[in-house]
């Protein structure tokens, strides 16, 4: 029998901080729907207040639904500690805060997430921290951007929404060598295709809303790291009145059940669509990582497995709305935004550029659907 230490993924991401309930044997985790904890005793009190003992206080804080996720997403990150957040984007800004002050400096990927993008435009200056952007794929680049003040490099595995693809182990030298925090928003490929942290990175980033939700219920953001430095970023997340909800945090232990299958059928049918997508005429460019023909295959190849994620984006040919016309003629995909979901959604990211996450459903069907969106939009 093999033990808790040795489990595979598939066993943990059912198992890992959760069991039957103690109290009524409950097979299924109870969703502690409170804001407050009463206290049994004065000296229950104290000692819960002093550290000393485990216990919960108020739900901004803490949460005994929410402690069985951030402790399976720790066990499945092989990091120490994770904390959940309200959001993704709640996780990162608390991430942020917490390893930057004013006369600090951050260089970040050149490509990322929109509302990454807007806090190091608008929020880091308000705060007198100084920002660099660098194509991460240039690792001198990166090197040279790195000041004295140079406090956090920042990058995703797999770039929203260009597909980029970051050398995570090389990109956690420079950062190891330098003395500063690395953070990757690790969203786009999941616990399971990849672990930032056992590549020398310290901060492991979820929007859980998307992959480790799976059903696009639920908005959520994890991060793992060590106890110290999520300690701080739970700080934020206090300061900054930005907790998962106790029923969010339910939707996460129920979804991420399924995380390895949903992975494996995202990637298969991700690689079938990408491989049709290259094929067709009206199609320009294709950013998959699985293909040959991305510049980023090697590094990612090495990296993942063999496993390239359900994400890909594309260019059309045409004029700047026949990404809107393809979007708008799809009938079974949904023209939306958001990832990481069951069914598969599609996002003309600035018109020219097309962001497909591939859902769970019969490959067959999503390329008849693309197929005939095709023909309604740049025939
Ligand atoms: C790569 C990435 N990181 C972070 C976020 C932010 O997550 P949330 O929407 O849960 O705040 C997103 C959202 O799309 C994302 O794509």
């Amino acid at each position: 029998m093999p033990s808790k230490d040795t489990f595979g993924f598939a066993t943990r991401q059912i198992h890992s901080g959760e069991g039957p309930d103690p109290v009524t044997g409950a097979h299924n985790p109870p969703i502690y729907q409170t804001s407050t904890y009463a206290f049994q005793s004065l000296e229950e009190k104290n000692a819960i207040l002093a550290g000393d003992r485990k216990g919960y206080i108020y739900t901004r804080d803490g949460n005994p639904t929410t402690s069985m996720i951030e402790t399976k997403i720790a066990d499945l990150e092989g990091a120490e500690a994770a904390i959940a957040g309200a959001s993704g984007m709640a996780v990162i800004a608390a991430a942020l805060y917490a390893q930057l002050k004013s006369g600090d400096h951050i260089v970040a990927a050149d490509d990322i997430y929109t509302w990454a993008n807007i806090w190091l435009e608008e929020e880091a200056p308000n705060y007198g921290i100084g920002v660099s952007r660098v194509d991460v794929s240039d690792l001198d680049a990166v090197r040279a951007a790195i000041k004295p003040e140079t406090k956090v490099l920042y990058a995703e595995l797999l770039s929203n929404p260009s597909i980029k693809v970051a050398d995570i182990p090389a990109l956690a030298d420079i950062a190891n060598d330098a003395g500063i925090t690395f953070m990757v928003d690790n969203t786009f490929t999941s616990p399971y295709l990849f672990r930032p942290l056992e590549h020398g990175a310290h901060l492991s980033i979820h929007s859980a809303t998307k992959y480790i939700s799976g059903h696009g219920d639920a908005l959520a953001g994890v991060i793992s790291g060590s106890s110290e430095m999520i300690e701080r970023v739970k700080h934020q997340i206090q300061v900054l009145g930005s907790p998962i909800s106790p029923f969010n945090s339910w939707l996460l232990l129920r979804g991420i059940k399924t995380l390895d299958m949903r992975m494996e059928r995202h990637c298969d049918s991700a690689m079938q669509i990408a491989e049709f997508l290259e094929r067709q005429p009206d199609v320009t460019k294709v950013n998959y990582a699985g293909l040959p023909s991305h510049p980023g295959h090697d590094v990612a190849k090495r990296l993942l497995n063999g496993r390239y994620g359900g994400m890909l984006s594309f260019t059309l040919a045409g004029d700047d709305q026949t990404g809107n016309r393809f979007a708008d003629a799809l009938e079974l995909c949904d023209h939306a935004v958001s990832l990481g979901d069951v069914s598969t959604l599609v996002w003309p990211h600035r018109n020219e550029l097309v962001r497909v996450s591939v859902g769970c459903e019969n490959v067959e069907d999503i390329i008849a659907d693309f197929e005939q969106a095709l023909e309604h939009s740049t025939g």
